[in-house]
Formats: C-alpha cells, structure tokens, sequence
C-alpha cells in the first residue's frame, strides 16, 4: 500500500494528508513496539459505507492500551467520530483501518512515560489473501516458530512489539512457499495463525479455541461463533491439537484482514475436499452477508457512516 492511496488520515486530532505524517526518528513506539492497534474494516451496504464492529474494536483498543498503562487521550466518542471522518473525507466504501496510540518521542528510557500519539488510517485493501483464497483456500504450515505464551505477554492485547513473533512465523512460512503459519503454543497446542484465529470443523461440529491458548480473541472469531449460532450449528471452544489439526473434515481463519479463508493444505496434507468446505462456504457467506448489510438480525454490529449519532459505544 502506498501513500497516494491513503489521502487523508487523521493524527493527534487532527486531520491531514498522510504525506504531511511527521513521527521523529526517537519516536519510543519505533524503537521498542510500545504501541497499540486495531485493524477495523468499512464495507460497502445499500444505504452507504457502514463500519464493522467498530464499537467492539474500540473497546478492544481500550483494553489493549490499559494492559500496557497507557491512557488513549481521547474519549470513545472522539475517536468514533474520528473514524468515520477519516472514512467519509477519504470518500471510501469499502476499506481497511487502522487505529494506533503509541509512545511518542521525549526519552528513549525502556520505562519512559512520553507523550502518545494517536492515528487513524483508512485505505482501499481487499482480502490479505485475495478473491482467490477466499473461494480455493490458502496453503498454511506449522511453523517452527511457536506462539507466545500469555505469562510472556498478554496475548488478547493487540500491541505492536508483540507482532515480530508474527512475522518471523510468516515470512518463515513464506521462504518455503506457503500462504501462511499456523503457530503453536508452548504446550505444543494450537495456537493461531499469524493475524488470524483457527476453526476446524469436524464431523458437522465448529471448533476453535480461546484465550486459554495464548490467542488474541478476534472479533471476527466472536462474529463467527454469533452466526454458528444463529445458524444452530453446534459449536465447541476447546484446546486444539495437532492431531485435531489434521484430522479436520474442514480448516479456516478468521481475521478483519482475511475475513473468513478457508485453508486447503496443512504441510502437503489435503484438508477435507482441498478446497472450500460445506461449513467454511456457509459461514462465510454469512459473514459477508452480516458485513454488507444483508442479515437483519446483525443491523447491531454495522455503523453507517455519517449517521454519528447512531454510533453505540456499545
Ligand atoms: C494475532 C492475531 N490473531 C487473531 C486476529 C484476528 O482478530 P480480528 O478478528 O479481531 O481481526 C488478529 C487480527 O487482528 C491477529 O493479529
């Protein structure tokens, strides 16, 4: 993604062209990852752009910085109307935000209390995976990088540093020709792939995991688990194994920036029909129907830009 795509962002509370972004070179976020995000998507429906969740990403963002004794300095409200501005002025339907609150520049002391900075970006970003992982499916491996475990860091904190242990398992994944890493956790359980969450699907059941596997809990997890439901498919959140793992009759991710992906091979082991399974296509498509406006009983979670006053901090 480049900059000429990004237009107007919105920086310590105000408004400019991402071009304009100064960040100092001393900047503490930089340096050592003390910094707090959110990945949040907007989507196209019949009455305009609407923004997903965007409540439960904020209060995600909340919880995040807490975690790390940081104090966002801004409200809720602030931020929300934030958000859809840096949508609206951009004249975006669909895209991908970020929110991020991090240590600005001052002392460069590990313990350092400067002042934060707060962003938010939007750009026009389709699929990680694109149109076609989401119909064939991705190719992922166990990576020989593990997850870290939450007594090292708090795993359901979306903060910055914690994202080199992401990409070392990624880019490990991709030296050796795969779309992505599936990362175990110390105990040698199922963790989560890289930015995403795990379901498997076994014998007509959904499964997936918790926090209790040092996994962040995604909201498109929890949307996942809300249309199971809806949908009465019957649903177990437990640990997973590997042995789970390749024994699924189905595998997919989840995640704002993969959406719903099924994956098709684990290490050259054919998963299911090697393709998109039965389940992974239903909840799928009932995931693109909720996030474009089509699933009545889901009106809650969209928040139609421009119509501020709507917006719940739910
Ligand atoms: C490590 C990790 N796990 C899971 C997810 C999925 O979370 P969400 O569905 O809230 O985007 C993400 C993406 O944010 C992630 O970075």
């Amino acid at each position: 993604m480049s900059l000429k795509y990004m237009g107007k962002i919105w920086l310590n509370g105000r408004m400019i062209q991402a071009d304009e972004a100064r960040v100092s070179a001393a900047t503490h976020g930089l340096h050592y990852g003390t910094g707090v995000f959110e990945g949040t998507r907007s989507y196209m429906t019949g009455r305009g752009p609407a923004l997903f969740r965007l409540g439960d990403h904020i209060k995600r963002w909340f919880a995040s910085a807490r975690v790390y004794g940081m104090e966002i300095p801004y409200s809720r409200e602030q931020l929300i109307e934030a958000t859809h501005e840096v949508v609206e002025r951009n004249g975006f339907g669909d895209c991908y935000l970020r929110h991020l609150c991090f240590y600005d520049s001052g002392s460069l002391g590990i313990r350092a209390k400067n002042p934060l900075g707060a962003a938010i970006l939007a750009w026009p970003w389709s699929n990680q995976h694109g149109d076609k992982g989401l119909e064939h499916g991705v190719r992922a491996t166990v990576s020989p990088w593990r997850k870290f475990s939450s007594s090292m860091m708090p795993t359901t904190a979306k903060a910055s540093g914690q994202y080199l242990n992401s990409r070392l398992a990624v880019d490990e994944a991709a030296s050796r020709g795969f779309d992505e890493a599936i990362l175990l956790n110390v105990e040698g359980d199922l963790a989560e792939a890289s930015v995403a969450n795990i379901f498997l699907v076994r014998d007509g059941r959904l499964i997936t995991n918790d926090e209790r596997s040092s996994i962040l809990m995604g909201i498109t997890r929890n949307t996942i688990l809300e249309l199971a439901r809806d949908r009465r498919i019957p649903t177990e959140v437990r640990r997973m194994s590997l042995e789970d793992l390749f024994t699924a009759d189905e595998i997919f991710l989840t995640g704002t920036a993969s959406e719903v992906v099924p994956v098709r091979e684990v290490d050259g082991a054919r998963i299911g029909n090697g393709g998109r399974g039965e389940m992974t296509a239903e909840l799928q498509a009932a995931y693109f129907a909720a996030t474009h406006g089509l699933d009545a009983r889901r009106e809650d979670w969209l928040d139609y830009v421009g119509q501020r006053a709507v917006m719940a901090v739910r």
